[in-house]
C-alpha cells in the first residue's frame, strides 16, 4: 500500500536582510518593540526588479534535488500564492515555464498564509485518486510589495520568502502526509485584507497606493489566529488517527512569536521541540510553512518516527493544519 509522502523540500529568500535597527531609521519604531511584541529580529526584502519567481524556481529546485525527481516529470504544480509575477499567466504557469516541466498542470491558490497547507490539501485529493503523479506545491510571497514603510503596525511584521515541496506516492517511506484539514470564514474578511488590485477597486488613473498595502486590526487577528489554529489542527490530529499527546514537534506559522508560544502551551509542547525561524524571516505568509519545513528538514529537527503537527492562519480568514509521519 503507497503512502502520500513529501519527497523532497526546498526554500529560497532575498539575500536583502533589512534588521529592527535599518526600520528604526525609516520610521517611529524600535528593535525593543518589534523583538518583544513579535520576537522578529530581521526579515529578507526584495530588491528593485526581483519577483516571485526568482525565488519560487530556485526553491523548487531544491525540492526537486532532493526527492530525486526531473521537472519534466511534474504532472501538477500548486503555487499558495497571492502575489506571483503577474495577475495572468498564474504563478504556477510562470514557474512551469522556467523549470521546463512541460508535462504539468499549473494552478495557483490564493488564501494569503494558508496557502502551502492548501496546496497539500489539493495535491492529497489529486494523489488519492492518481498515486502515481508527481507535485510540487509551493508557498510564498512577495508581500513588502504590499507593505506601506509608513505604516509601523504592519511594516515591520513582513518579509519576503518562498518554500517548496515535492509530494507523490510511495511504499515503506518516511515523511508521510496522514492528513490535511482547512477551513475560512469570508464574514471576517476585513480584519486583514489588500483593498485593491482586484475588480472591486480596479488600477486606473486615479488608483489610491493606499489601497495597495495591507490592512490589518492586528489585536483581533491575533485571536483568531489561536483559536483556529488550534481547532484545525485538533480536526487533523482526529483525520490522522493521533492525539495531541503523540505529537512530537509542532511547525506553526511564523507571524508572532507569542501566538507561537501559546499554542504550545495549548498543546503541552516545550519550546524546544517547536519549530521556529520568525527571528530572522517575519511573516513570509505562505512562506511561513514550507520554509520553515524546509529548515526543519535539513537542520534534522525533524527525526524519523516524529509526528508533525503543521498550522497555519491568514486572510480570508483562512486556515489550514497537517500531520506528517516523518
Ligand atoms: O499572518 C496573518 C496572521 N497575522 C497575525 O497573526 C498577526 C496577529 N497580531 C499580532 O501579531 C499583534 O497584534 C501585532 C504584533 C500586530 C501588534 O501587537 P499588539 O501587542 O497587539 O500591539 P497593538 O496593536 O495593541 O499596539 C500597542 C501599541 C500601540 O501604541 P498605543 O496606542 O498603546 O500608544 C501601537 O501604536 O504599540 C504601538 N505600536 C508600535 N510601537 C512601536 C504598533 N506597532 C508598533 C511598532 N513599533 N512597530
Amino acid at each position: 500500500m503507497k503512502d502520500i509522502v513529501i519527497l523532497g523540500t526546498g526554500s529560497a529568500a532575498p539575500d536583502n536582510v533589512v534588521t529592527n535597527f535599518d526600520l528604526e531609521k525609516i520610521m517611529d519604531t524600535s528593535d525593543e518593540w518589534i523583538v518583544q511584541r513579535t520576537g522578529i529580529k530581521s526579515r529578507h526584502i526584495v530588491r528593485p526588479g526581483e519577483k516571485f519567481s526568482d525565488f519560487a524556481v530556485p526553491a523548487a529546485l531544491q525540492a526537486l534535488a532532493a526527492a530525486g525527481v526531473e521537472a519534466a516529470e511534474l504532472d501538477l504544480i500548486i503555487c499558495g500564492t497571492m502575489t506571483p509575477d503577474h495577475l495572468m499567466p498564474a504563478g504556477a504557469c510562470s514557474v512551469q515555464a522556467l523549470l521546463g516541466a512541460t508535462k504539468a498542470t499549473g494552478m495557483d491558490v490564493c488564501a494569503a498564509c494558508s496557502g502551502f497547507i492548501y496546496g497539500l490539501s489539493i495535491a492529497e485529493k489529486y494523489l488519492k485518486c492518481d498515486p502515481e503523479m508527481h507535485i510540487l506545491v509551493i508557498g510564498g510571497e512577495i508581500v513588502s510589495h504590499h507593505l506601506d514603510w509608513e505604516d509601523r503596525t504592519t511594516a515591520v511584521l513582513f518579509g519576503d520568502a518562498v518554500g517548496a515541496a515535492v509530494v507523490g506516492c510511495r511504499e515503506n517511506y518516511g515523511s508521510k502526509l496522514k492528513a490535511v484539514a482547512t477551513g475560512s470564514d469570508g464574514n471576517l474578511g476585513r480584519l486583514l485584507y489588500i483593498e485593491g488590485l482586484g475588480s472591486a477597486t480596479p488600477v486606473t488613473k486615479d488608483f489610491n497606493i493606499d489601497d495597495n498595502y495591507i490592512k490589518m486590526q492586528g489585536r483581533e487577528i491575533f485571536k483568531h489566529a489561536i483559536r483556529n489554529m488550534v481547532d484545525v489542527s485538533n480536526q487533523a490530529l482526529e483525520k490522522a488517527g493521533y492525539t495531541v499527546d503523540q505529537v512530537t514537534k509542532i511547525i506553526p506559522h511564523q507571524a508572532n512569536m507569542r501566538i507561537i508560544e501559546m499554542l504550545a502551551k495549548q498543546f503541552k509542547k516545550p519550546m524546544d521541540k517547536v519549530f521556529v525561524n520568525i527571528d530572522r524571516y517575519g511573516n513570509s505568509s505562505a512562506g511561513t510553512i514550507p520554509v520553515a519545513l524546509n529548515e526543519a528538514v535539513r537542520s534534522n529537527f525533524l527525526v524519523p518516527g516524529d509526528v508533525v503537527l503543521m498550522t497555519v492562519f491568514g486572510g480570508g480568514l483562512t486556515w489550514a493544519a497537517a500531520v506528517l509521519e516523518w
